[in-house]
């Protein structure tokens, strides 16, 4: 007898009256009209299941302090920085922890089942990365928590701050993180990216570094962190986080750039809704999107996600988790507008920043774990036009989060009743 049937679901890759047969926390079976005695049994109704959303880039140790000690006037990064440095000496162990659960129990709320959050380490008692670490181990049974050690101040420029990076990498952080666009020269960036991926040659682990996050055309970190990536064998392990320097780089140097990349299998990372808002700050018009070039880059075969990367924290006072609204914002920017490309989308903040954090038994295949979300939607394309209620979030099979179907009732003269904005 299995544990759970659900039967009637439409798929992510187009596949329709789909059942999904579930045992131990795993999936067992995925096939067309399944017909098998089950404890629990559901009824997809055609509507869409998909794997949970996965966001690949978050800063968890700032999140939910917005306000604190004060609001961001000129809406720069680099105010942004300078906030966050007011606000360090005041963050407490414990008001961390609450804020970074408060914000999982969003996530989980709208299926977001798989975070890699930075976590600043410049700070010489890495308050945060205690407090992460803990976060890590209380949200284990529902969320796939990931931290990177970032030294927002820079690695070279922070006094100590490489000494601390190791330090959080001992205490059990997963991933190598830097800043190079923040260093004092562009020679330090280029060495910070040499010293940072040596680190997590030698230790075996994955890098996620922020890299030319700037107006900059000049920048050319991405460049230094392909050439490391190929020199030291790190093929897909690597990403490039934000790279919104290339947005504004020249068309002749992007055409050697990209080959550069995919010969390093290097993963990007773009943030649709703090690129939209940090970058272009200092144009007057017209004005840059600043996003990097995501459909370039899928073209050239890398893969892209696209990251929350804020809520309401200093530097967006926006957020709260909908991976949804980040494809979305993600899809307006890049103009990403036809029918694979509005798919593409929606693998961004799904399979692509689950391939980038290397998740196992992530998908609704056989052999998989049995996570997914219910959505209020028939396809993607639906689900990303409404930014889909979900009206059911699974973890190994169990619902951990309900939400009712979204509906409006009507008083209107010889029109129906009610209207859930589907044709
Ligand atoms: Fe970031």
């Amino acid at each position: 007898m299995l544990d759970l049937l659900i039967t009637n679901a439409t798929l992510p890759d187009g596949r329709t009256n789909a059942s999904v047969a579930v045992q131990d926390g795993e999936i067992v079976d995925v096939a067309p009209g399944l017909k098998a005695e089950a404890h629990e049994t559901l009824d997809a109704q055609g509507q869409l299941l998909s794997p949970p959303f996965v966001d690949a880039h978050f800063h968890m140790d700032a999140t939910l302090s917005y306000g604190l000690p004060r609001v961001n006037q000129s809406g720069t990064l680099l105010e942004g920085i300078a906030l966050w440095g007011e606000l360090k000496p005041l963050l407490t162990q414990e008001a961390l922890v609450s804020r970074a659960m408060q914000y999982c129990d969003w996530a989980v709320g709208k299926g977001l089942l798989a975070i890699r959050t930075h976590v600043d380490v410049c700070d010489a008692r890495l308050l945060a990365v205690d407090a992460l670490l803990e976060v890590k181990k209380r949200v284990a049974p529902y969320i796939d928590l990931q931290l990177v050690a970032f030294p927002q101040d820079g690695v070279l420029r922070s006094p100590d701050a490489m000494d601390n990076l190791q330090r959080a990498l001992d205490k059990g952080v997963d991933v190598v993180g830097g800043i190079p666009h923040f260093e004092r020269t562009m020679q330090d960036g280029a060495l910070s990216v040499k010293l940072l991926c040596e680190i997590a040659a030698e230790r075996g682990l994955l890098v996620d570094m922020h890299c030319d996050e700037s107006d900059d055309p000049l920048s050319r970190h991405v460049e230094t962190l392909a050439f490391e990536t190929q020199r030291l064998g790190l093929h897909g392990r690597v990403v490039g986080s934000h790279l919104t320097s290339m947005h504004s780089m020249d068309n002749y140097y992007v055409s050697k750039l990209l080959p550069l990349m995919k010969e390093a299998n290097l993963g990007v990372i773009a943030n649709p809704l703090i690129n939209i808002t940090l970058q272009g700050r200092h144009d007057t018009y017209p004005k840059r999107r600043g996003m990097t070039r995501v459909p370039e880059q899928m073209a050239h075969g890398l893969t892209v996600a696209f990251g929350q990367d804020c809520a309401m924290d200093p530097w967006y006072s926006l957020g709260s988790g909908d991976m949804l609204e980040v494809a979305h914002m993600g899809l307006h920017v890049a103009q990403m507008t036809s029918q694979s490309a509005m798919r593409q989308c929606f693998d961004a903040v799904t399979v692509n920043p689950a391939k980038l954090m290397h998740l196992k038994g992530y998908g609704i295949e056989k052999g998989c774990k049995a996570d997914f979300v219910l959505l209020q939607a028939r396809d993607p394309i639906e689900a990303l036009r409404l930014r889909a209620t979900r009206l059911k979030v699974f973890k190994r099979g169990k619902v951990i989060a309900e939400t009712a179907p979204s509906v409006s009732r009507l008083s209107l003269p010889e029109r129906p009743a009610t209207t859930s904005w589907q044709i």
